[in-house]
């Protein structure tokens, strides 16, 4: 398949694809300089034509393309035997002229995120670049989502057929996933407008998945609109939505009140940031005496289906049943 790129329009996925595999990955989701793997990597990847018109497709952002060519020209510099391309060093130069590094300029950027190595699965999602923007941290796609994605990439037959619905979607990677990964529906949720609006947007982007994804307002408080939508939902996903003590007991409620039967499932992951906070979480599912759970470190899960960084905290993925 040679689709065309749905943000540049005019490259070909293909065309994009010369870098090597997890450089390119990390590129697209454009994975910050700190927490980059750089790994093995074949610098002559990068010193073609297509590779300068690649870094000049409006994904990712001029910014991080800069900061990007910066290390990368540092690298390519301590290699011994190795030269400069100077189509590369022009390219750089004429950015660097043009695109301030110093401040950060906050602002949408569109990530792309490789599902597969083959086939050019892509999400193309638009984000937030700045981890809290207009009052919400659902503008930025989390780490705990990716590596949910990830486990569903790695474990596409747990998903395939399901009807699923996603709680604090934010940009909506995991529900994406599900959907690429053969979800029969999935039920992308939040309860924040400016999230909802761009998760909708998302949702228009990825026109591969686009039938199969619906987007809808469901504020765990509502537990009558859990209870709805319950009836018809195999798999409860939902990643770093267990992050704030005051809204843990809302989640748990929402969890207990949508699982109804033994044979539905929910798969929370969470950034372990407050060893506290994470202990509560799963502290109220054991008081539920209704739910069961159990729990799964995926720290350590780096280079699979997607490109993981090294995340910042601990991430674990709770799987929860009704017992
Ligand atoms: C840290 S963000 C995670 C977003 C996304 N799941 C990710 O991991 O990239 C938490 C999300 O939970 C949503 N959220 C918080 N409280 C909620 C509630 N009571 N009902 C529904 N969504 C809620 C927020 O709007 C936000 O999108």
């Amino acid at each position: 398949m040679d689709q065309k790129c749905v943000i540049c329009k005019s490259a070909t996925y293909h065309e994009h694809d010369t870098l090597t595999s997890s450089l390119r990955k990390q590129f697209w989701q454009m994975t910050s300089m700190r927490m980059f793997i750089w790994g093995d990597w074949d610098l002559t990847d990068m010193e073609s034509d297509e590779n300068i018109q690649l870094l000049a497709c409006p994904v990712p952002s001029n910014r991080y393309i800069t900061l990007f060519l910066k290390k990368y020209i540092e690298k390519i510099e301590s290699m011994p035997d190795y030269e400069l391309d100077d189509e590369l060093t022009e390219f750089y130069i004429s950015l660097i002229s043009t695109t301030n590094t110093t401040s950060f300029a906050p602002g949408m950027c569109y990530k792309t995120y490789v599902l597969d190595k083959e086939q050019y699965m892509r999400i193309v999602l638009q984000e937030e670049q700045t981890m809290v923007s207009q009052g919400t941290t659902g503008l930025q796609t989390w780490d705990a989502s990716l590596r949910l994605a990830d486990f569903f990439a790695e474990h596409p037959g747990i998903i395939r057929g399901q009807r699923v619905v996603e709680l604090g979607a934010g940009c909506g990677l995991a529900g994406f996933t599900c959907a690429a990964m053969g979800a029969s529906n999935v039920l992308s949720t939040d309860f924040n407008s400016d999230v909802l609006k761009l998760l909708e947007g998302n949702r228009q982007t990825n026109t591969e998945y686009k039938d199969k994804v619906q987007v809808a307002e469901l504020d765990w408080a509502n537990l009558e609109e859990c209870a709805r939508i319950s009836s018809n939902v195999d798999v409860i996903i939902g990643a770093d939505v267990s992050y704030d003590p005051t809204i843990v007991p809302l989640l748990v409620a929402a969890l207990e009140t949508m699982l109804v039967s033994p044979q539905q499932v929910a798969y929370i992951t969470a950034a372990v940031r407050s060893q506290e906070t994470f202990e509560l979480f799963l502290k109220l599912v054991d008081d539920t005496g209704v739910l069961g759970k159990s729990v799964m470190d995926l720290t350590e899960a780096k280079m699979s289906t997607l490109c993981l960084p090294n995340p910042v905290s601990d991430i674990r993925l709770i799987l929860i049943t009704r017992k």
